[in-house]
């Protein structure tokens, strides 16, 4: 079965098609970074625009590197929830009109259950059950995927996501957007015990996360040691930073990789590809005797061939929508609805 996904939910207009949820035909990708490099971070409007413009190209490309028509492809597939509503809107009507005008079952993916399929690309024989950290610009999740289209969160962020800490701390220490990946390019060779920072622990929910504190206290400590003309090492507090985030995802990961028996661990999102929590997460793994399992670095970001992934198993739950379907802001991954 040959699918045509498109994922236009943040800043990424991409189109891929995917044959059998795990076989990438083509996977195209127009990112927008550039254009909102000067505002330090995504112009939800600006995006939208940018969307618009590139769609029809996008969607083109992936059919002719794919070296297939619109007739032989057997669905269309799209991000229809969470991400920015705007951005959504446009690959969603795209996606119904192509659907209605070729005659072709559309299939909404949840974009973070697409993060998670991701790993089926990279690793064909990867099968539910496992336990999967999530960690993207918008949700930090401990996921325990029962089967490709059943999932429990077993813990989350009570505030804000680690990729948005990262890209906070980025912009703060004077990085360019998209923060998490250049501190983490930049944080190479620095000590990481050089700066401390709180571990943030919530009370009674030893799988959830609290980032917002740390992001206060590595923002604070920069702005006080420019007022006192302090010069900070910026490898050393990249890394320490990066130390301190990855310290609690891979803790609460390994935990509830304990307490819920799972031995199949896989992480994903765009913060999937930092090196300290992949490395981080091969040693947990290695030392409880778990299995690991990350994305190749081209499909931890915002992909379209990730959700031409997941689209395929949604379609054999028999999860899709009529041509009236609605773009969704916020959508839980264990309780998608269609609108
Ligand atoms: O999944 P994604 O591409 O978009 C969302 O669905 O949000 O994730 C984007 C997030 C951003 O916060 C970005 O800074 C972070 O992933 N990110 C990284 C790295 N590459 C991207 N964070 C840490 N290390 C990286 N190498
Ligand atoms: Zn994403």
């Amino acid at each position: 079965m040959k699918i045509l996904a498109i994922e236009s939910s943040c800043d990424e207009t991409a189109a891929a098609v995917v044959e059998n949820g795990r076989s990438v035909l083509s996977n195209v990708i127009a990112s927008q970074v550039e254009q909102h490099i000067i505002y330090g971070g995504v112009v939800p409007e600006i995006a939208s625009r940018l969307h618009a413009e590139a769609i029809s190209g996008v969607v083109d490309t992936a059919l002719k590197q794919a070296g297939v028509t619109l007739e032989e492809i057997d669905a269309v597939a799209v991000t229809f929830a969470p991400g920015l509503i705007g951005a959504l809107l446009v690959g969603v009507n795209f996606a119904k009109g192509l659907a209605l005008g070729a005659g072709k079952p559309l299939i909404p993916v949840h974009h973070l259950r697409g993060h998670i399929a991701a790993n089926y690309i990279t690793f064909p024989d990867l099968k539910p059950p496992f336990l999967c950290l999530v960690v993207s610009g918008g949700h930090s999740h401990i996921v325990a995927v029962e089967d490709y289209t059943d999932f429990k969160i077993i813990g989350k962020t009570r505030d804000d996501a680690a990729g948005e800490c990262l890209d906070k701390a980025a912009r703060t220490m004077g990085l360019n957007y998209p923060g998490g990946l250049n501190l983490d390019k930049l944080a190479v060779g620095g000590n990481a015990t050089a700066f401390s920072f709180p571990r943030p622990k919530v009370d009674g929910a030893p799988f959830d996360f609290s980032f917002s504190g740390l992001k206060t206290n590595v923002i604070n400590l920069i702005h006080n040691a420019a007022q006192k003309g302090i010069e900070l090492n910026q490898k050393d507090l990249g890394a320490s930073f990066i130390n301190a985030v990855t310290n609690l995802l891979c803790e609460n990961t390994l935990a509830a990789a304990k307490e819920y028996g799972y031995k199949k661990i896989v992480l994903a999102g765009g913060v999937s590809a930092n090196s300290v929590l992949r490395k981080k997460m091969d040693e947990g793994a290695k030392l409880n005797g778990y299995e690991i399992y990350y994305p190749e670095l081209k499909y931890c970001g915002d992909n379209a061939a990730m959700i031409g992934a997941q689209a395929y198993y949604e379609y054999q739950k028999g999860n899709t929508a009529g041509y009236d379907l609605n773009a969704v802001a916020t959508m839980p991954i264990d309780d998608v609805r269609y609108e």
